[in-house]
């Protein structure tokens, strides 16, 4: 039997995670999965040939100290997916200005280092909308992101200035399809497309996240949703064991992508009937030499 590792967090209570069904998967392949927290102490990382990053979703608290684990797993020797690399590239959203760059289309943001009235009134102006989102450049879970309007009232302000204070942010439109039909998460396993779910918030939130009370469902994508996923991964880094695509349409009706999952996203396994053998596959796959087949 071959004993890989998944990363996880102390305590998934109040997270929705799907990757019992990998497991089950891989179990029936031979290969047995121990569920180690990021942050539990001198784990001998080297027992280990392989270590996929799954479920540590405090991570962006102490992202210093969550890239150092994922540094000591490479350094131990042991196959880290996604690699470090990559996730030293995504981590920070400014991964976003490199796919813009590439030609990608992302959504419109203003880079700042906390806010101020003259900033927002300043990024209403450029953005040309009457709604804004603030989030902070290390995020997850939609921590910390705020819907505002461009003009907010002293009260509110003086909350925003407290919260960003010394943080970088990016400031957004507020888009509103992100409320029907909601925001399309494509997944990829060896960049190869597996499946989409469309995820839409609870009345009276914007947020898409299911710990957030959202809804998801299944989706075939619009071809043009597609399309621009499909453009997004042609343009990461070669080496991924899994990919989420996160889209949502903007007021033309064209698809931006919002972010590029790459660290520790939910692939909603059950959303697919393939969905975990493909995961389970592409794990196989990438089994160091010395341990695969046996
Ligand atoms: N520009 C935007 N327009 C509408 N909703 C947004 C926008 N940016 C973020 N959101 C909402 O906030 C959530 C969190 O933002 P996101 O960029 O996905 O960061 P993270 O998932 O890392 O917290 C999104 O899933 C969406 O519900
Ligand atoms: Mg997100």
């Amino acid at each position: 039997m071959t004993r890989i590792a998944f990363l996880t967090m102390d305590s998934l209570d109040n997270f929705v995670a799907y990757d019992q069904l990998v497991t089950e998967e891989l179990q029936r392949h031979g290969v047995t999965v121990d569920e180690i927290s990021w942050r539990q102490p001198n784990v001998a990382w080297s027992d280990y040939p392989l270590v996929v990053i799954r479920s540590p979703w405090d991570y962006q608290q102490a992202p210093h100290a969550f890239l150092d684990v994922l540094n000591r797993i490479e350094a131990a020797g042991t196959r880290l997916e996604n690699p470090l690399s990559v996730c030293r590239w995504n981590y920070r959203k400014s991964y976003l200005q490199d796919l813009a760059a590439a030609g990608i289309r992302t959504i419109p943001t203003i880079w700042s280092d906390g806010v101020s009235e003259q900033i927002l009134a300043q990024a209403a102006a450029q953005l040309q909308t009457p709604e804004l989102i603030i989030k902070p450049l290390i995020g997850a879970n939609a921590d910390d992101t705020s819907r505002i309007p461009a003009a907010p009232a002293a009260e509110q302000l003086l909350e925003l200035i407290t919260t960003y204070t010394g943080k970088s942010v990016l400031i957004q439109p507020f888009l509103p399809r992100v409320l029907d039909p909601g925001e399309y998460s494509l997944i990829y396993f060896d960049r190869n497309y597996s499946h989409t779910i469309l995820k839409t918030p609870a009345v009276g939130d914007f947020r898409v996240q299911e710990e957030h009370g959202s809804t998801i469902t299944a989706i075939t994508p619009p071809a043009i949703v597609q399309e621009l996923a499909q453009q997004t991964v042609a343009a990461l880094p070669a080496d991924l064991l899994y990919a989420r695509i996160d889209v949502l349409l903007m007021e033309d009706q064209q698809p931006a992508v919002i972010e590029v999952e790459l660290i520790e996203p939910s692939l909603y396994l059950p959303f697919h009937d393939e969905a975990a053998a493909r995961f389970c596959a592409a794990i196989l796959r990438r089994m160091p030499d010395r341990i695969q087949g046996s």
